[in-house]
């Protein structure tokens, strides 16, 4: 059976950043031919209809097809806490972040967690996030589980820490690598989940912890490793003090094995030359989380950075404020005015796919349309709202009319989402 979605279709041949703007692809009547869970074909919709004349046909009329989107870095544990008052970083994790997380001890609770999450994120948009859960092994099998029963390409990992953290939420190096070595082996490649390594960050790992986590992924290689870099400056001053020996924040993790390709850090934005210089020789992906670093209040990351290494985007959901990936890509226009940049519509939708595909080095199967890429495809109105409708009303070309749904939209203009080649019923 071929499904035939019929739309606006944008796609990506090349990276934006490096490219300029015809890495960028719209067909105005456009086609995506969906076989088996992926795209057998895009192009012209008259050229597609005739080739697929059995094809099921679904037709958007001038909406946009576009990948799914794809949230590099979360903790789905932290839902209900998500817009909580008044705090930075460290005092934000103390007073909110770990007496939730308390709560995961209760799988029950875990999978309750992991299922609203999943629903909230998916009609914003999302089809894929990296997500890290918490110390207690039963909240990867819920999120993991959750993600299967809907066919999502999710990763995930049992988050790291033996100190700096209340009692119930330490392991230890030992606990962490048997846990996390059992975990892998449960789910690492089950239909489309991945296992990623996960210490939470150096403050709340010890060197033992770190080392025994750089063990582990040497022994498992084409994991995934992340980590949380340089998000404040008063965790870069107590990662200091923690680590007298370390040359910089990075140097903590380098040192145990934790930087090379696939390491995939969250936030990094109070970065030295010598990190910079490090985490690009080693192939290293970054993660802005926009809504996070301004809520937090935790500094404004250098998207000048997106054109030497890999860079996806987030909504670090529930430092971030925001579930949706179109409020992140809002923020992250701001934030990279307020550094002087302008970052052109084109490039913020390509880092909410394929950007942050890439970050996830999963650019083969997902974040963009492409023959062979699995179908997670979001369907996009461009008018949803009558505010937003009025502010396109003079648009001359794609970017002019999306441009108002990136700063002003919102679940409302998700019309429609297909997970692995199935429309999501709603
Ligand atoms: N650093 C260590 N843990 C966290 C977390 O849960 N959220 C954010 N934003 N930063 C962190
Ligand atoms: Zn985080």
């Amino acid at each position: 059976m071929t499904d035939l979605i019929l739309g606006q279709v944008l796609s990506y041949s090349g990276d934006p950043f490096a490219e300029g703007l015809s890495a960028a692809r719209v067909i105005t009547h456009g086609a995506v031919a969906v076989e088996r869970g992926r795209i057998a074909a895009v192009g012209e919709a008259a050229t597609l209809l005739a080739r697929y004349p059995e094809a099921h046909i679904h037709d958007y009329g001038r909406q946009l097809i576009s990948a799914g989107f794809i949230d590099a870095h979360v903790h789905y544990p932290q839902t209900a806490i998500i817009a909580s008052w008044g705090k930075r970083l460290i005092d934000w994790l103390n007073t909110y972040t770990f007496p939730e997380e308390m709560r995961f001890n209760d799988p029950a609770y875990a999978a309750e967690i992991a299922n609203r999450y999943l629903d909230l994120v998916l009609v914003r948009g999302t089809t894929t996030v990296c997500s890290y859960a918490t110390i207690h092994p039963a909240s990867v099998d819920a999120i993991f589980t959750a993600a299967r029963s809907r066919g999502m390409r999710v990763f995930a990992g049992k988050t790291c820490m033996d100190r700096n953290a209340p009692l119930g939420l330490r392991d230890t190096a030992q606990s962490a690598y048997d846990d996390s070595k059992r975990l892998l082996e449960k789910w690492h490649g089950v239909d489309r989940l991945s296992y990623v390594i996960t210490p939470r960050f150096s403050p709340t790992s010890t060197p033992e912890q770190l080392e025994a986590l750089g063990q582990l992924w040497r022994e498992y290689p084409d994991c995934l490793m992340q980590t949380h870099l340089s998000e404040q400056t008063d965790e870069i001053a107590w990662v200091k003090d923690l680590f007298p020996q370390s040359r910089d924040y990075l140097d903590t993790y380098e040192a145990q094995g934790l930087l090379r390709e696939g390491a995939v850090y969250g936030h990094a934005i109070h970065l030295t030359d010598r990190e910079k210089s490090r985490l690009i020789e080693a192939g290293a992906s970054l993660v802005h989380c926009p809504t996070s670093n301004t809520f937090i209040g935790s500094g404004l990351f250098d998207m000048g950075l997106a054109s030497q290494l890999r860079v996806g985007l987030a909504t670090d959901t529930g430092g971030g404020s925001n579930f949706s990936m179109l409020r992140t890509m809002a923020a992250a226009y701001e934030v990279a005015q307020l550094r002087g940049q302008s970052l052109h519509p084109a490039q913020l939708w390509w880092l909410a796919t394929q950007g942050s595909a890439r970050a996830l080095r999963a650019e083969d199967k997902i974040g963009n349309i492409a023959p062979g890429m699995e179908a997670d495809l979001v369907i996009i109105d461009v008018a949803s709202t009558p505010a937003i409708e009025q502010a396109t009303r003079r648009a001359t070309d794609l970017w002019q009319q999306l441009f108002p749904t990136i700063m002003m939209g919102d679940d409302r203009a998700v019309t429609e989402v297909w997970v692995g080649g199935t429309r999501l019923a709603d």
